[in-house]
Formats: C-alpha cells, sequence, structure tokens
C-alpha cells in the first residue's frame, strides 16, 4: 500500500491535536515533513509522535519538497490562502483549516487554483460530522422536519477566548470570534439542510468583553493586543426562505453559555434542538397523537463525552481516501466558500450598518 505523504505548516495546538493525533492512527499515511516559524515546534511534535519528518521554517520549502503529497494548513488565518495557492502551485493537494480564507475572493482563488492544478482541496470543518449532527441531517433528508424554515446556531462559550497564538490580532487572524468559531456555526445550519444558498444578512460585532481577562478557560490574554470581536451576531436570509440566526461568542455572560456547538431548527412538521456542553444531546419536537411530545435519541457513545475525535476522525479517514480514490472530499471547498462569504457579509454589515445581500 502505497503511503500518502503528509506535509504540515504550522505545528500549533490544531495540528499536534486534530491533525497528527489522527493521521499518526492510519497505517496507509505517513506525516514526512512539518514547517513553523518556530522550529522547536517541530522538534517536539517529531519527539511526541515519535516522527522523523523533515524541519522547515519556511512553507516554501516545504510546499516545494517532491517528497510531499499534501500539504496541510494549520497556520493562523490571515496566510491561508498565500500557502494554498503557492502548494497548488507546486502540485500538491491542500487540507486548510477552517477559516478557508480572510476574504470570499481568496477563497475563490484558491478554488480556481486547486481546479488548475487538478489536486484536491478541503477546509477543517469536522464538527458536521458529530453524532447529533449526522443524525440530525438523516432526519432533515427523510423529510422527517418537514419544511425547515428557521434554525439558530449558537456558540455562546462562556469563558473560553483561546488566549494562546495570536486569535486576538487582526493582522495574523484576520478577525476575532467570528473567524475563530464563525465558521462552524454558520457552517452547521447550512450543513444539516444542504442549503448553500445566502441571499442575504445583517450582522454585528462587538468587543465589549475585551478587557475583562477574568475566569477564562483558557487563562488569560494581552487586552493591548486585542484588535479583533469577542462576539458576533447576525440574521441570515437564504433563497430558500429560510431564516438562520447565528450567536457566536468567545466571552458571554449567560448561563446558558455553552463551549461548543449547539443548533436548533423548527420545521413545519418536527423540530430539533442540539443540548448540552458542545451539543452532544439532541431532543426532537413534534406532535403525537395531538399531543407535544419530546423525544431524546440514544446517540451512543457516553453521555456528555466531547465527541470531537471522533469527528476529526471521519474529516480525515474521508479526506485520505478522497485523494487515494480520486473522489470528492467530504467537505467540498465550495461550501467553505459560502461560510467565509458569509462572515465577510457579516463584517461588512457590521461596518455600514446595513444588510449585505448575495447575487
Ligand atoms: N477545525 C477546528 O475546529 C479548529 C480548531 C482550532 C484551530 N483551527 C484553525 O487552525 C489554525 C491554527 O490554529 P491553532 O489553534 O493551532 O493556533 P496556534 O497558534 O496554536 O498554531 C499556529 C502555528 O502556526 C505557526 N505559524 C504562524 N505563522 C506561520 C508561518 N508563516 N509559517 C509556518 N508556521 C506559522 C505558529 O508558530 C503556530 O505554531 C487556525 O486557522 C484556526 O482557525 C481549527
Amino acid at each position: 500500500m502505497d503511503k500518502l505523504r503528509i506535509g504540515i505548516v504550522g505545528v500549533g495546538v490544531i495540528a499536534t491535536t486534530k491533525h497528527m493525533g489522527t493521521l499518526t492512527k492510519y497505517p496507509d499515511v505517513e506525516i514526512v515533513a512539518l514547517c513553523d516559524i518556530v522550529k522547536d515546534k517541530c522538534d517536539k511534535a517529531n519527539a511526541k509522535f515519535g516522527l522523523s519528518a523533515k524541519v522547515y521554517a519556511d512553507y516554501r520549502d516545504l510546499c516545494s519538497d517532491p517528497g510531499v503529497d499534501v500539504v496541510h494548513i494549520c497556520t493562523p488565518n490571515a496566510i491561508h490562502a498565500e500557502i494554498a495557492l503557492f502548494a497548488f502551485d507546486h502540485g500538491k493537494h491542500v487540507h486548510c483549516e477552517k477559516p478557508m480564507a480572510c476574504t470570499y475572493e481568496d477563497a475563490q482563488k484558491m478554488i480556481a487554483a486547486q481546479k488548475k492544478a487538478g489536486k484536491k482541496l478541503t477546509v477543517g470543518l469536522q464538527w458536521r460530522f458529530s453524532p447529533q449532527c449526522l443524525y440530525i441531517r438523516d432526519l432533515a433528508k427523510q423529510g422527517y422536519f418537514g419544511d425547515i424554515y428557521y434554525m439558530k446556531s449558537s456558540q455562546l462559550r462562556g469563558r473560553r477566548l483561546p488566549a494562546y497564538g495570536s486569535y486576538t490580532i487582526k493582522a495574523i487572524n484576520g478577525g476575532g470570534m467570528l473567524m475563530d468559531g464563525g465558521p462552524h456555526s454558520i457552517d452547521l445550519p447550512m450543513y444539516l439542510t444542504g442549503d448553500y444558498e445566502p441571499a442575504s444578512v445583517r450582522g454585528v460585532t462587538m468587543d465589549r468583553m475585551k478587557n475583562d481577562v477574568q475566569g477564562n478557560d483558557l487563562g488569560p490574554w494581552n487586552p493591548a493586543e486585542f484588535d479583533v470581536e469577542d462576539s458576533a451576531f447576525a440574521l441570515l436570509t437564504m433563497k430558500s426562505g429560510k431564516t438562520i440566526y447565528i450567536e457566536t461568542a468567545w466571552i458571554c455572560n449567560m448561563e446558558q453559555a455553552s463551549p461548543g456547538m449547539q443548533v436548533s431548527l423548527a420545521g413545519t412538521k418536527a423540530g430539533a434542538d442540539m443540548v448540552g456542553d458542545f451539543g452532544t444531546g439532541v431532543r426532537l419536537l413534534q406532535i403525537l397523537n395531538g399531543k407535544k411530545a419530546v423525544t431524546v435519541p440514544n446517540l451512543g457513545g457516553m453521555p456528555g463525552m466531547r465527541p470531537s475525535y471522533d469527528n476529526n476522525d471521519y474529516e480525515l479517514r474521508r479526506w485520505v481516501d478522497a485523494i487515494k480514490q480520486d473522489k470528492d472530499p467530504a467537505i467540498l471547498p465550495q461550501e467553505a466558500a459560502v461560510v467565509t462569504r458569509i462572515i465577510e457579509g457579516i463584517y461588512e454589515s457590521a461596518r455600514t450598518g446595513r444588510t449585505v445581500t448575495f447575487d
């Protein structure tokens, strides 16, 4: 069996947890190269996972290494598109962490470059593949909910700002919570219904909590290096007539705040709520025999268990198979580009105070 040779650019938290933690379990994959501007991170990752991957400080060197088939981009957001374009120019497949890019224009450039290179592109949106999302999506496909007309996508993290790395610096990450948690919260309702055709968005972004560093789950941050939003709220309408309310916050003084992604939906026949931390439970609401009834399906696994490792495996196994078997990845770049387009629309709406429409 030929091993797929993967190089990872940006060896921080997501590279060492999701990517290396999952890919090193696959016998048909080898991590052959690591690149980080902090070389020590590559050395430590090599030691931790028992690898002897080549170490680079410049992504151009990793992307032009003929021994690399696939480049995984795990750097901060502002440089995603630049690395992807360079990798396609050098004949590599690309897995890019979310958000795909900081602008819709860059996302489109990435898709054009991928097509020109005849290579594959996917984006890290593994929350789609949590048991609760797959369950609700299956029901939606079967028509269980009837016509879904309203959805709410909520990611109010309580006090969970990623104080490590550079998440609070716009020049490096393109934005704050909307660029960080936003991609998942915008993608999930669209994935659940398979509807990626936005009509308009009205959004606001806020930084009201940026100076309140107390009690953060991930430690204190430096307010002097904080020029992004800590929360973003938006009303999205779809061409199909659906309305989607999106609420995302790193810091939020609400008791109901949960660290994970929760989506609720209302259809003409039934509805669903993801409940609990990380949205691991599902409650279905419908009328049975003339009475309101709530059903709590057993999705398997441990109650309340964070399922993200399964999500990662689901996403990355399908990604590797897509390359090996020359088929579409489970996460299509066109869908991730729509997510970036909506994020851009929310920023524009927040800046101008107007609704942004999409053609
Ligand atoms: N899919 C998910 O759920 C998920 C979760 C967390 C992070 N992410 C995404 O992963 C990316 C990285 O996030 P993180 O939490 O791992 O951040 P991090 O700060 O822990 O890691 C980023 C790494 O990139 C390195 N880096 C920066 N610029 C570089 C460059 N030009 N060349 C090479 N290396 C460079 C940094 O030194 C750092 O080690 C972000 O885009 C983030 O949105 C996705």
